[in-house]
């Protein structure tokens, strides 16, 4: 899979904003150019809804966060980014000026996605010195959660490009769904179109408040879209007999003049004035970013569930998590050191009475930062259901520090032994700050036969690589601390 090194945003308004989220959070330096005077403002508290989100989506090891740069000038933030993404204003020609300037000053191996929500490629490519390598990249409010990303290429795109970007957002997170002739407005934003004609018609003819056809839809159809379209929704509506008798049944009716698609109300200062006034009504006390929070939680949680079922979006989450898990291998390490193979922030949950982390998320953490080891060395899916895995057997924490809310701390591990069947390790965790040590964990683990119940050797592939790694860390120190038990208490 492709990744992108160095990304360049232009325009950080809610979708650019997004962008620049998604990046960072996977690790991704990125330099933005907006010539509004409140634009790092706007960013800023993006970011930290992303931060809150893929803290809650991705468990703690995630991407060590990218670094962001605010230029005051387009060259600037695209002369060496090898992926950028255009989200200026919805405005053809502002666009095609813009993108202008971009390709001109950009790398000329570098991608150039436009955001836009429907004009099409072909003309916003036109007067481009490199229009290969431009194409639109139409994503979904908020961009740092939703994966969707529909790739349109204009006339003068290359496949390759496109498969190209694919790739690329794939590393991000995302579905890529390439268009397979170029139309405006893309796939969703037909759909979308269509439904939002047709919910201003019925605010029009004074059929349904702008709540109630919120309600119409969130009670309803909107549940089950998360999980399945419309065309699998409606083979499952047609029972055992499945599409084609839904069809039979249902299709006559679409003749019928139930729609006013092809009209559009018109959108005088007295329906945009009823329009807006209802929607103030409908949010009530509830400002915009309580609104973001709300929607965000409930993404979050929708996703999750989703992913346990291991289908749509929650099957693109649970690849981008194993593959994020599998990115890296042992030999990517220098073998003659402890291994820093976790590094997280602490979460406000993790805090006990005593204002610091309590003592099981300790555990939490040591546990966590084992089975990023155990995945390095070879630890996959495929092992684990061939009926081997690597049970603990043993835990001995040791507290040297407390550690509050929000600092960062990593951990790293050494190898203390290792024998056909079993590893000996040393976790120790210091704060990121000051390199301060907070606690180790000794543990011993055993490689076990799931399906029979009894220890066994390492398969092959774990055992090279643990010897790999025992050849390095055979020599290294071990401190004076390691092997000792809980102290007895004196008798009085
Ligand atoms: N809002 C959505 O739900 C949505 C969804 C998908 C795609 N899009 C598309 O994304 C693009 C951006 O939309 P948005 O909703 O983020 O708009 P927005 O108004 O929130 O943001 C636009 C940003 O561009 C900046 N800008 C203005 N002139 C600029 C210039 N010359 N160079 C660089 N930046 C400039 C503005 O300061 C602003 O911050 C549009 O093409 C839109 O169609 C929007």
């Amino acid at each position: 899979m492709q990744k992108i090194s160095k990304a360049a945003i232009v325009g950080g308004g809610v979708i650019g904003g997004g962008w620049v989220a998604r990046f960072l959070l996977n690790g991704i330096d990125v330099t933005l150019y907006d010539p509004a005077p409140n634009a790092l403002e706007k960013v800023t508290k993006l970011i930290a809804n992303a931060e809150w989100a893929y803290d809650e989506l991705l468990g703690i090891n995630r991407p060590i966060i990218g670094t962001l740069t605010l230029v005051k000038d387009l060259a600037s933030a695209v002369r060496d980014a090898d992926f950028i993404q255009e989200s200026a204003p919805e405005d053809m020609a502002l666009k095609q000026r813009i993108l202008k300037d971009i390709d001109s000053h950009a790398p000329a191996k570098s991608l150039i996605c436009s955001s836009t929500s429907g004009l099409r490629p072909t003309e916003l490519q036109n007067d481009l010195t490199h229009p290969e390598r431009f194409m639109v990249g139409h994503p979904f409010n908020p961009v740092y959660l939703l994966p969707l990303v529909e790739i349109c290429g204009g006339s003068q795109t290359t496949i390759e490009n496109k498969k190209r970007a694919a790739d690329m957002y794939q590393s991000l997170g995302m579905k890529p769904l390439i268009l397979r002739k170029e139309i405006d407005a893309f796939i969703a934003d037909r759909l979308l179109e269509a439904y939002w004609r047709e919910a201003l018609w019925l605010v029009k003819d004074g059929i349904a408040t702008v709540e109630e056809i919120d309600d119409a839809i969130r009670y309803g159809a909107g549940l089950r879209w998360a999980m399945m379209g419309t065309f699998q929704v409606y083979r499952i509506a047609g029972g055992e007999a499945g599409m084609q008798h839904f069809l039979s049944q249902f299709g006559p009716s679409l003749k019928w003049p139930w729609t006013k698609l092809m009209d559009v109300p018109e959108l005088d200062e007295d329906f945009v004035r009823q329009i807006a006034d209802q929607s103030d009504a409908q949010a009530g006390d509830l400002s915009i970013r309580d609104l973001e929070r709300i929607r965000d939680r409930g993404l979050v949680g929708i996703l999750k569930v989703l992913q346990d079922l291991e289908w749509g979006a929650g099957q693109v989450l649970g690849d981008y998590e194993a593959a994020m898990a599998s990115g890296q291998k042992v030999d990517s390490y220098d073998l003659q050191k402890p291994l820093p193979l976790l590094r997280t922030k602490i979460k406000t949950d993790w805090i006990d009475y005593n204002g610091h982390m309590t003592e099981h998320r300790y555990l939490q953490l040591f546990g966590e930062t084992t089975d990023v080891l155990l995945s390095h060395i070879g630890m996959d899916a495929a092992y684990l259901v061939s009926g081997r895995s690597v049970y603990t057997l043993e835990t001995h924490i040791h507290h040297l520090e407390e550690v509050s809310q929000g600092e960062v701390v990593s951990v790293t591990t050494q190898l203390l032994g290792l024998d056909n069947k079993r590893v000996r390790l040393l976790h120790v965790m210091t704060l990121e700050r000051n390199g301060a040590a907070l606690a180790t964990a000794e543990q011993m683990l055993m490689h076990v036969d799931t399906k029979a119940g009894h220890a066994c050797d390492f398969g092959d592939e774990l055992a090279t690589a643990l010897s790999r790694i025992w050849a390095g860390h055979q020599d290294l120190e071990v401190p004076g601390f390691v092997g000792k038990g809980i102290r007895a208490l004196k008798q009085a």
